[in-house]
């Protein structure tokens, strides 16, 4: 795989940049979240200011048209403005005279942030004449955007059809890092939780050919216990996904490989927690978490692995009655990571989970996607890598 390295560019300096990043970082109370994400495109960003590039960022932050996140991108700018301590302009535009008047007056090493992306149609559309405009503000295109890259969406597909396009410093590292989980060193283990198969399936089917084990918790257990006749009372469960998992079951290859948890915590309708078999939930009762027997059968696989993959946190880590299958597993493979195996981990929620083990400088690589990332790593199409690896 080559990739085309920002750093292959000899010339940066007096050239206007259409950087496109993914900011589209969790919002809590109205604020901006968690912004590992703003903090990860900070390298790039300050390259190319230290080589004289002239900087307009666009992203793109909820989606306007299908919740009711018509986020202004005005309090990205300003995170961003701070991580940086230099100014950063917002322009509330895309494409109109306050756009073209803010590129215009752009000096170099000056920044300019547009407005959400997606506050256009021809955005989500992969519109050739708004990815057009958009290309004629700029003079080269620089993807920071690795996590929006499975969707064929105008700033990360068509604009590279309008401009000679870069990848970004962490977008490259992304790639060259997911490369370890499919050309691993073995044995590879790979943590599969949270709540969909059909958004995981494809990556368990691409990697379970080189995995050892694939070890699954949280809802897909749940799912997988269904399927196979036990109760699971009122657990969360992706009913939807039925087709995929009597792939699974059918698989006899396949099935040895999935490791699914010896022992649960549930809570019952009165809300009395206890510890129990997967078979002896019952109707009435809700699974919440992996038991003790289940982190220590995951651990036993884990202490052998070379090559480790984590996405999607074991329970409802969230509340802290059953937040301890997913914290023990998450500190686990931060342990394991660095020296005796190369960890890598993705995915919102899992890297939330794995920062509350206050581990996450232990593992080699955590992943600014998700659904990017599963979608890399199951071999589907990436849109927006299309004339930047070859
Ligand atoms: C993400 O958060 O996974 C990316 O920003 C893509 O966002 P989307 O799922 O709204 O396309």
């Amino acid at each position: 795989m080559k990739i085309r390295s920002l750093k292959k560019k000899k010339k940066w300096q007096g050239q206007t940049v259409l950087l496109r990043v993914d900011f589209n970082v969790p919002v809590s109370n109205g604020r901006i979240g968690e912004d590992y994400r703003i903090t990860a495109a900070l390298p790039t960003i300050k390259y190319l200011r230290e080589h004289g590039a002239r900087l307009l960022i666009i992203s793109h932050w909820g989606d306007p048209k299908t919740s009711d996140q018509a986020l202004s991108t005005k309090p990205l700018a300003r995170r961003l403005q701070k991580l940086l301590a230099a100014p950063v302009k917002f322009v509330p535009d895309l494409l109109g005279p306050k756009a073209q008047k803010a590129v215009a007056n752009l000096q170099e090493g000056e920044i300019v942030f547009l407005e959400n992306l997606r506050s256009h149609p021809g955005e989500k559309k992969d519109d050739s004449s708004f990815a057009k405009e958009l290309a004629s503000l700029a003079d080269v295109y620089v993807n920071e955007a690795f996590s929006v890259c499975h969707r064929a969406q105008a700033s990360v597909s068509a604009i590279t059809r309008y401009l000679p396009a870069f990848a970004g410093l962490q977008l490259e590292e992304e790639l060259k890092n997911l490369q370890k989980i499919l050309k691993p060193v073995k044995p590879l283990v790979v943590v599969m939780g949270g709540a969909k198969i059909s958004t995981k399936a494809p990556l368990i089917k691409k990697l379970y050919a080189r995995s050892a084990q694939i070890i699954i918790g949280g809802g897909l257990a749940n799912t997988f216990w269904k399927y196979q006749g036990l109760e699971i009372g009122k657990s969360l469960c992706d009913e939807e996904s039925a087709g995929y998992l009597s792939q699974f079951l059918k698989d006899k290859k396949l099935l040895p490989k999935i490791i699914l948890p010896v022992d649960v915590i549930v809570a019952s309708a009165q809300g009395k927690i206890r510890r129990c078999l997967p078979s002896e939930v019952k109707k009435s009762d809700c699974i919440f978490d992996i038991g003790p027997d289940s982190i220590a059968l995951f651990s036993s696989y884990l202490k052998k692995a070379k090559t480790i993959v984590w996405n999607g946190p074991l329970g409802k880590f969230e509340d802290t009655p059953y937040k301890h299958g997913t914290m023990a597993i998450g500190t686990i493979i931060a342990a394991c990571s660095t020296g005796r195996a190369f960890g890598l981990v993705g995915g919102g929620e899992t890297v939330k989970a794995l920062k509350m083990t206050k581990m996450e400088s232990y593992v080699d690589w955590v992943s600014t996607a998700g659904g990017a990332m599963l979608a890399y790593l199951g071999g589907e199409k990436m849109p927006g890598l299309k004339n930047i690896i070859f």
